[in-house]
């Protein structure tokens, strides 16, 4: 059927407006319409190019998911290659690199005052985009550089790659490349859905980027939701030119590309160098997984003559963060029992450097995970510590496996007291229930010694395991009995410091009723929980005749936990236990206490976060610290006034240990804001 001018202009319309939502949304990240209007005008759109098929073009918002898989994909010919970049480790080699291509390019004016871009290396894979009078023809993997992978119907899937360029005086060919990624929480539901499906999971986003463009199907690509960031822009001679990286990064937005936002110009090293340590911690906030740092030269003219050498371009460096995933030995697997009778498998490495530590262990999580993993003794196996998170196995390498080796299975009995390990089908640990296993209780004395429940300062990991191993502590309420002899009995223990210890116990008398419940280890109930639950049953006598639903009507106790109160309360030896806490002298009550603290106001004050936090997400503890007058910075200095740490804190908590700046846990901090 012939369209009418009408029809034409309707269907030029709805494309604009779908084009123009569609780079709001994945572009600025700022969308302008809602889905549910935005799927309308989409539906129109696909049933006016029903209705006329000629009106159809390969740029149409409707075209960028096709329905037919591909067999093959065909191979390509960069009409400019692609380069990879050299790498510098740290600071000097990029001085050094500097030195290099100031003594290759001595005798060009333009660089005695060079100027750098600073860029994020984002941790994905490579594209190459080519745009034939403005419209998108090609996408292209990177492959060797010189031939790649046509693999256009998946990166038509990409939204925030443009079908085509906005902006006047497009020239007649243009070709852009970046970098195609996966973000961090799309990887993370990826994975999830793989592992739910009895799929391998995959080891890295930039793997699981770099398999997905690899998809025959364009539909499964588009469900992956791949991101993409432009970096390289190639117009054709004849066009006009920009003079400077920088201003290729302008046209590449101003064309409707997503160019990342964290670029910087440098006038000089030192500002490079200041610009890749802010990075260093700054990245881990971010959505998307970044290496390093790509310091390009601006001058594009002085690009043009420096060339590249037979790999790299001499006028680019990558300046690598420390390595995050490196492959080791695992020598063998210990497994940890902790205080809820949970068995940690752990693997015991080959130390290796990673992100700046020296790693010797990895946690394995449980028996399913082995399994998944298929790891046998000896295996070489990629370890993985990324930032503040504590070091893990991520994958083996079956093809280094050592002949003979055997796989590891998880033992049947607690490696600890022998007694049988039981095994739920709801969850994939496996658990020692004999509440007299040394193990249990040494990771409860440790968490009741702890900062949020006892705070008996000097009771650590060696002194707690001791105790357990000579018997002097069965159970929590023991600590109170201890002698000064008693302790002095225990290694490296001289008088003062047995004296030092039994005062801390006694002082830990005075703890709030909530820090005492925390203490306890009922599972479940957090710092923040107890809170929680002491403000609603101010006794302990209160809180162990609540039955589940008068928990649960408590805002933010929830089932499971409401359940294992109820449970812990039933067991006569914990019974007994309240009993002795409350004959030593604990308060197990609110009523008489006084109010936590008065109220602070944080005006002027400013905190860094570092860790995960029990109860609160950063951006749930930011905001509060910001309604509440303060400000919270990314790095730790003097100008710091509160460090709050969490679970597995990084260099911050030690760098403010070297500063002397006062930590709190989240509980302190709740308190403060109190
Ligand atoms: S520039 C000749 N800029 O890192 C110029 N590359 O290890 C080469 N990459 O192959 C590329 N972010 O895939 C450049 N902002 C960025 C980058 C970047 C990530 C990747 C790219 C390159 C690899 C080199």
């Amino acid at each position: 059927m012939v369209a009418s001018a009408e029809i034409v202009q309707q269907v030029s319309r709805l494309r604009e407006q779908l084009q123009k939502a569609s780079y709001a949304y994945y572009v600025l990240d700022h969308p302008i319409m809602e889905d549910s209007v935005y799927d309308r005008l989409y539906r129109q759109l696909q049933d006016l190019e029903t209705q006329y098929p000629h009106l159809i073009v390969p740029e149409s918002p409707t075209q960028r998911v096709g329905d037919q898989p591909a067999e093959q994909f065909n191979s390509v010919e960069h009409h400019v290659p692609l380069y990879s970049l050299e790498n510098a480790f740290n600071l000097a080699e990029l001085r050094q690199w500097q030195d290099r291509w100031m003594r290759h390019g001595g005798s060009i004016p333009a660089a005695n005052a060079p100027e750098y871009i600073c860029e994020l290396k984002i941790d994905g894979s490579a594209l190459a985009l080519t745009y034939e009078n403005g419209v998108l023809l090609r996408g292209a993997t990177r492959g060797n550089g010189t031939m790649g992978e046509d693999i256009t119907p998946n990166v038509k899937t990409i939204r925030s790659i443009p079908l085509r360029l906005t902006g006047e005086a497009i020239p007649e060919r243009v070709e852009v490349r970046g970098e195609a990624f996966l973000g961090l929480e799309v990887f993370a539901r990826l994975n999830q859905e793989r592992t739910q499906g009895g799929e391998p999971p995959f080891a890295n986003p930039r793997n699981a980027a770099a398999g997905t463009l690899r998809q025959l199907d364009p539909r499964m690509v588009s469900a992956r939701r791949l991101d993409f960031f432009a970096y390289t822009l190639h117009l054709p001679e004849t066009s006009n030119q920009p003079k400077t990286q920088w201003e290729a990064l302008q046209w590449l937005t101003q064309s409707g590309f997503k160019v990342n936002p964290n670029r910087t110009c440098c006038p000089s090293l030192a500002e490079v160098e200041q610009y890749y340590t802010r990075w260093e911690t700054e990245r881990h906030q971010l959505p998307y997984l970044t290496d390093g740092v790509v310091v390009k030269l601006n001058d594009l003219m002085l690009q043009t003559q420096l060339g590249f050498t037979q790999k790299f371009p001499r006028w680019a460096i990558a300046l690598k963060y420390p390595a995050e995933e490196l492959p080791t030995v695992v020598k063998s697997v210990t497994v940890q029992v902790g205080r809820t009778g949970a068995l940690t498998p752990v693997a015991e490495l080959e130390p290796i450097q990673l992100a700046g530590t020296t790693v010797k262990r990895a946690t394995l999580h449980n028996g399913d995970r082995i399994a998944q993993l298929d790891l046998c003794l000896g295996d070489t196996a990629i370890v993985r510590k990324a930032g503040e998170i504590i070091p893990e196995v991520v994958r083996v390498l079956p093809e280094l496996r050592p002949p003979g080796s055997t796989r590891y299975k998880m033992p049947t009995t607690c490696p600890e007291c022998n007694s049988p390990v039981v095994n739920l089908a709801t969850e994939a640990v496996s658990r020692c229930i004999n509440s007299a296993c040394p193990g249990i209780l040494r990771g409860a004395l440790l968490h009741a010694s702890g900062r949020d429940a006892l705070d008996i300062d000097g009771l650590g990991e060696k002194l707690a395991a001791q105790m357990v191993e000579q018997q002097l502590v069965r159970s929590l309420s023991d600590l109170y009995e201890l002698t000064i002899d008693d302790l002095m009995k225990l290694d490296r223990m001289g008088q003062k410091s047995a004296q030092k210890l039994v005062e801390a116990i006694a002082k830990s008398k005075t703890r709030p009723w909530h820090s005492i419940l925390y203490a306890i280890g009922i599972r479940h109930v957090g710092a923040v929980n107890a809170k929680l639950l002491c403000e609603a049953f101010p006794s302990v006598e209160q809180l162990a005749q609540a039955t589940e639903s008068d928990l649960e009507s408590v805002h933010g106790i929830g089932a499971e936990m409401s359940a294992a109160i109820v449970q812990w309360f039933q067991l006569p030896e914990n019974q007994s236990l309240i009993q002795r806490l409350q004959a030593l002298g604990l308060s197990l009550s609110a009523l008489g206490e006084g109010k936590a603290s008065s109220p602070t106001s944080l005006t002027g004050k400013t905190f860094v976060l570092t860790g995960t936090l029990p109860s609160l997400t950063r951006s749930q503890a930011q905001t509060r610290i910001e309604n509440a007058g303060g400000k919270v910075t990314s790095s730790v200095s003097t100008k710091t006034d509160y460090v709050v740490v969490g679970d597995n804190p990084g260099s911050k908590l030690t760098k403010a240990q070297a500063l002397n700046i006062t930590q709190l846990t989240e509980a302190q901090l709740l308190d403060l804001l109190d």
